[in-house]
């Protein structure tokens, strides 16, 4: 390969690293084996070859992460540092990770299939953002004053923010590392200590991450990570009673099953889980602009984004423009290896993301739905699929009501001027992530975003995550909310204070 983004000898460089010994887990500040001694394969989805190991963390493993945790929130190290120490820290991680981006962006690479450029623009430049963000807001958790009080005579009442103590994260596959620093970022900040569990098919950038942290100077125990199955490693952090709160990223279906077993502790738990996103379309909308949106929402990433867009509704003005300018985007996206430049899409994860994607796209057609691109894997090595747009679609069909979490648009017009008929259109799904709005009315936008039972609304445009924004799902997409205020403040507890003056 010519002319990469990336150096050639540093990318040699980390595969015979990963080749040669098994990443090994990260506890307490140590790096060490599995207590079983077990190992993982980790494959390349663009190449589906295994090219490193890493240890897998079980039931005892997570024990130890977690009271390394708890030792290390219970003695202050952390939470009884000033904010602007932990904001050092944190600042200190960002400029670290900043330093290593190529080799990160590079091991997500490999390891996820996203492109080199996706990740190491959107995954580590954006966790170092996040961090920064989370840095400076580290010294922002005030409480209240309460005055005056209800009950008679005089009184002084406030409340303070403490840390909720020790955070199991547990991340997804689909953004590592971004989604490792979502979790972490905030839950330091607020003065947590951390059990990180990733992925099982992507856990290396997050144990490079623990690399860093520990180079940052965050003190031992107070980040741990420990990869292992969803099941046995996770299932243990969920479980765990030293644990005070779970905040976790992946499938409804997991989601529900935490819910669950957090019954009998009721230890605190974040959600953020699926989405069926819509993005609207309107005849005067900047079609030249929201037509690419429209199309890389669902198609970035391979459509393995929790907001990706995967309804369209377009006016049925501007319907057959709409789906022309999407299918002809789908037949132009620059599919490959996300190390070959220039790639803008890579493959799905893994053999079972594959084979998902494929189940969906052909229910879909057993149901009644038409390709008008795509529809089929893509004849190389690699979990390749092709961008593919349904048409002939309707709302009751199981490929527009489920989470297909790959490249699979489904199209459809709406073609009344009544607002709440085409909010209900929207509305009309078990999720509620996020949302588009296409339009140059004010009126029509504002109206409409009221109406949308979603965490975002996206009028007109939008980038990745943003650390001040607030996200996170209505109804089946998840409890509370990642970034901004309350993403900080949902690592905490509040406390009320009384005193009888
Ligand atoms: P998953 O929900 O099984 O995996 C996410 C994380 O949960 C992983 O770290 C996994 O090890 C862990 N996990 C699995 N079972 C667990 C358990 N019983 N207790 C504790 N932790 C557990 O998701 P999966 O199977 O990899 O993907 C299936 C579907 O989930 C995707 O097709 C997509 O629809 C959805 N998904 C949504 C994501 C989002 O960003 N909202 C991210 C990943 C998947
Ligand atoms: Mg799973």
């Amino acid at each position: 390969m010519t002319n990469v983004p990336y150096s050639l000898a540093n990318l040699e460089r980390i595969q015979s690293e990963l080749r040669t010994s098994p990443r090994l887990l990260y506890i307490d500040g140590d790096f060490r084996a599995a207590a079983t001694g077990e190992t993982l394969a980790v494959i390349n989805p663009a190449t589906e070859q295994v090219f490193a190991e890493v240890a897998a963390g079980g039931v005892v493993d997570i024990d130890m992460a977690v009271n390394a945790a708890r030792r290390a929130f219970d003695d202050g190290r952390w939470s009884g540092q000033s904010p602007a120490q932990r904001s050092r820290m944190l600042l200190k991680l960002a400029d670290l990770m900043e330093a290593q981006a190529e080799d990160l962006a590079l091991i997500e690479s490999l390891d996820n299939g996203m492109s080199f450029m996706v990740a190491k623009h959107g995954g580590v430049m954006g966790a170092a953002a996040q961090l920064r963000y989370f840095a400076g807001s580290a010294s922002n958790l005030n409480g209240e004053t309460i005055r005056p009080a209800t009950w008679p005579g005089e009184w002084h009442a406030f409340t303070t923010r403490e840390p909720v103590g020790v955070v199991g994260a547990i991340t997804p596959w689909n953004f590592p590392l971004a989604m490792a620093v979502a979790k972490l970022a905030p839950a330091l900040a607020a003065g947590c200590t951390v059990v990180l569990k990733p992925a099982e098919q992507t856990p290396l950038t997050a144990l490079k991450l623990g690399e860093l942290v520990a180079a940052a100077g965050i003190p031992s125990g107070v980040v741990n990570i420990v990869p292992g199955l969803g099941a046995v490693a996770g299932a243990a952090l969920v479980n765990h009673p030293l644990v005070n709160k779970i905040s976790f990223t992946g499938s409804t279906a997991v989601g529900q099953t935490i819910v669950r077993e957090v019954s009998t502790t009721l230890k605190r738990v974040a959600l953020e889980l699926g989405g069926k996103s819509p993005t609207i379309i309107f005849p005067d909308a900047d079609l030249g602009r929201a037509i690419p949106a429209a199309a890389m929402s669902i198609f970035g990433n391979c459509g393995q984004v929790c907001a990706a867009g995967s309804r369209l509704f377009a006016h049925e003005r501007i319907f057959n423009q709409v789906c022309e300018g999407v299918v002809a985007r789908a037949r132009s996206l620059r599919i490959g290896d996300g190390l070959e430049p220039g790639a803008e899409i890579g493959p799905v994860v893994s053999q079972k993301q594959l084979d998902r994607v494929m189940g969906y796209i052909n229910l879909g057609i057993q149901e009644g739905a038409t390709i008008l691109v795509g529809g089929k894997r893509i004849n190389r090595r690699g979990y390749f699929v092709q961008p593919t747009v349904l048409g002939s679609v309707t709302a009751a069909m199981r490929v527009v009501r489920e989470e297909v979490f790959g490249p699979v648009l489904c199209v459809m017009s709406f073609n009344d001027d009544d607002i709440d008929v085409l909010a209900a259109k929207a509305n009309d799904t078990d999720y509620g992530l996020s949302s588009s709005i296409w339009t140059r009315d004010i009126t029509v936008a504002h109206r409409l975003a009221r109406r949308l039972k979603a965490g975002t609304v996206r009028i007109n445009g939008g980038g990745p995550p943003d650390p001040a924004m607030p996200l996170g799902g209505y109804k089946m997409s998840g409890w509370g909310r990642e970034n901004g205020r309350e993403g900080l403040e949902a690592y905490t507890e509040i406390k009320c204070i009384s005193i009888a003056l």
